[in-house]
C-alpha cells in the first residue's frame, strides 16, 4: 500500500531516532528543528529523554512541544556544543543544500545549525529536487526595511510576496521570493544576506545538511553530499 506524506514524515522521524540515539552520549545536547516533520521527531523523542542532557529548540513552537514531552530545553547561550541538529526542509538538492523557512523559523534554525557538529535533515521525497527554487525562498526582514528589501530582491530576479499575518519569533517579517531558479545557492545566499535589512534567508547552502534521511515509497534512503 502506498504511504502518504504523513506516513513518510513518521518514517523519517523514526529513522532520525535510529540514527541519532546510538550515537549520542548522556551528557550531550541535541538541536531540534521546526515544522511538521520535526514535530514527529519530537513526539518520538520523549521516550528517549534520559539518553541525553537536553535540547536547544529552533522556535518557540518546538520549545513548547519539547516541554510537553518532558524534555529539557536549554538556552543556546548556556550550551558549548550541540552534537546533532535534526530538522526538516522545504527542498533539498543533491548536494544537500536546502531551502528552509516555510514555518518562518529560518533564522533560529540557521543559528542552531551553525552551532551543531552534524545536521541530520529529515524529509519525504516530495522535497528532493535537482534545482532549488520551486518552493518560494523565505527571507526574514526587519519590518521597516521590508519594501526596500523587496525592491532589491526584484533586481535579483525574484518576485517577493509579504507573508501576511506572520511575525517571526524575532519580531520580524517574512518575504517569500517566487520565481528564482537557484543555480548557485552559495552565491545567492550571500548576496541576499548582504541586503541591508535582511536578517537571514532560507538558503542553507554555505552550511548544508551533513546527512539526509529521505523517506521514499521503498523506505528511507541515507543520502550524503
Ligand atoms: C521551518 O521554518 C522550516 O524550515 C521547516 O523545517 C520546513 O518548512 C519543513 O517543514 P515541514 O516538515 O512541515 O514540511
Amino acid at each position: 500500500m502506498l504511504m502518504n506524506q504523513d506516513d513518510l514524515k513518521k518514517l523519517v522521524a523514526q529513522a532520525a531516532i535510529d540514527y541519532v540515539m546510538p550515537r549520542i552520549q548522556t551528557g550531550e545536547i541535541l538541536g531540534i528543528g521546526t515544522g511538521t516533520t520535526a514535530n514527529c521527531f519530537i513526539e518520538m523523542l520523549g521516550a528517549y529523554k534520559h539518553a541525553f542532557a537536553g535540547t536547544v529548540a529552533s522556535s518557540n513552537a518546538s520549545e513548547t512541544r519539547l516541554r510537553q514531552q518532558g524534555i529539557t530545553v536549554l538556552d543556546l547561550n548556556e550550551v558549548d556544543r550541540i552534537v546533532f541538529y535534526v530538522d526538516g526542509a522545504d527542498e533539498s538538492n543533491h548536494n544537500l543544500q536546502l531551502i528552509k523557512g516555510g514555518g518562518a523559523a529560518l533564522t533560529r534554525e540557521k543559528i542552531v545549525t551553525a552551532c551543531s557538529d552534524t545536521f541530520v535533515c529529515i524529509a519525504d521525497e516530495s522535497k528532493w529536487v535537482s534545482t532549488l527554487g520551486k518552493f518560494p525562498l523565505p527571507v526574514e526582514v526587519i519590518p521597516m526595511a521590508r519594501e526596500y528589501v523587496a525592491r532589491e530582491l526584484r533586481k535579483l530576479g525574484g518576485e517577493p510576496i509579504h507573508r501576511a499575518g506572520i511575525v517571526t519569533d524575532n519580531g520580524c517579517d517574512i518575504l517569500d521570493v517566487h520565481g528564482l531558479k537557484i543555480s548557485d545557492p552559495v552565491t545567492l545566499e550571500s548576496q541576499i544576506n548582504h541586503i541591508t535589512g535582511v536578517v537571514t534567508n532560507g538558503l542553507f547552502a554555505r552550511r548544508a545538511a551533513d546527512v539526509l534521511l529521505l523517506g521514499t515509497q521503498s523506505g528511507v534512503e541515507i543520502v550524503r553530499p
